[in-house]
């Protein structure tokens, strides 16, 4: 594990603001484009919006972080800017087109045009980091794109399942029905793409088992393995409940949505230290 000063604090947040914006705008996007909720809902759409812009912001400081990271510190970073971005560039154009195309769909409440800007948006991930470094940098890729806009879909559950006043329990129940019809095959998908992926960056058994790296994945995977039980449990348990009585499921469901927010907060956490201090050694 990598010691940590001032600058490297820095970096590890500008990360996290990364994968947290990138998956709030993809789980979105993706929940809209699979109908699970409403892209005509204006509310949503102003949602989407503000979850670009903030991507957007997310990535373009980070590209200036990475320069005053490799310049170490302030001073010198403006004239690394171009070697930062020609490194970078793939990444960069991705999450931009990306952050159009999500405002667009947005915009014209297109779902095709979410689905493709979500896609692209984690791609953008894969373009950089260890996949980029990677001997097979395009299969890499692909793998991490495909994960984390399953893990976006997946992770942004407690913010459109949550019961509120403004929503319905007809509406609720059918989101959450409706989200799990599609969930029963995202999240196993997400968790052979991770796998995968531990098996590519992770340096085998010996490297998985004896490294920070291994640690971060392992915790992650645990995480996974508990929202993966509480989501059968709302499957089996909760589902109908919302439809028959809604007074008793919707606290169930909030209680669950709880947990599932602070399992998939401990992963994303483990994923930004996995990418950052904690990474395999190369
Ligand atoms: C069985 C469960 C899981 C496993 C085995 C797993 C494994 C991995 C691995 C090995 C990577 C590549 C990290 C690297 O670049 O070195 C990764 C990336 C990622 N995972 Fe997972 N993961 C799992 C579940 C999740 C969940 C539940 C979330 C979200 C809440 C998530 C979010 C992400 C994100 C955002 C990335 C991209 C990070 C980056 O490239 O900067 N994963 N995952």
């Amino acid at each position: 594990m990598l010691a940590l000063d001032g600058l490297g604090v820095a970096g590890l947040f500008v990360k996290a603001a990364w994968v947290v914006t990138g998956l709030w705008a993809i789980g979105l996007s993706m929940q809209a484009a699979c109908g699970v909720i409403s892209a005509r809902e204006a509310s949503l759409r102003r949602s989407i919006l503000v979850a670009a812009t903030a991507l957007a912001v997310a990535v373009a400081t980070r590209f200036g972080m990475s320069a005053v990271e490799l310049a170490g510190g302030l001073d010198g970073a403006i004239g690394l800017a171009g070697l930062v971005f020609e490194i970078k560039q793939n990444s960069i154009f991705s999450s931009a087109t990306a952050c159009c195309l999500l405002a667009a769909g947005a915009a014209f409440r297109s779902r095709l045009l979410l689905a493709c800007g979500a896609i692209l948006a984690a791609l953008a991930f894969g373009l950089t980091g260890h996949a980029r470094s990677h001997d097979m940098p395009w299969l890499a890729a692909g793998i991490v794109g495909l994960h984390v806009v399953l893990a976006g879909f997946w992770a942004s559950a407690p913010l459109t399942l949550w019961p509120i006043n403004s929503l319905s329990s007809v509406e609720l129940a059918a989101r959450n029905r409706r989200f799990g019809q599609v969930a029963i095959i995202a999240v196993p998908g997400l968790m052979i793409a991770g796998a995968g992926l531990a098996w590519l960056f992770g340096g085998g058994v010996e490297g998985l088992t004896r490294s920070a790296y291994g640690t971060m994945i392992a915790i992650k995977a645990i995480c996974a393995i508990v929202a993966l039980c509480l989501g059968a449990w709302n499957r089996l348990a909760l589902a109908e409940a919302l439809e028959t009585e809604p007074s008793r499921a919707q606290p169930l469901l909030a209680r669950a949505m709880a947990l599932d927010a602070a399992l998939f907060a401990a992963a994303i956490l483990a994923v930004v230290f996995a990418t950052t201090i904690a990474a395999p050694a190369s």
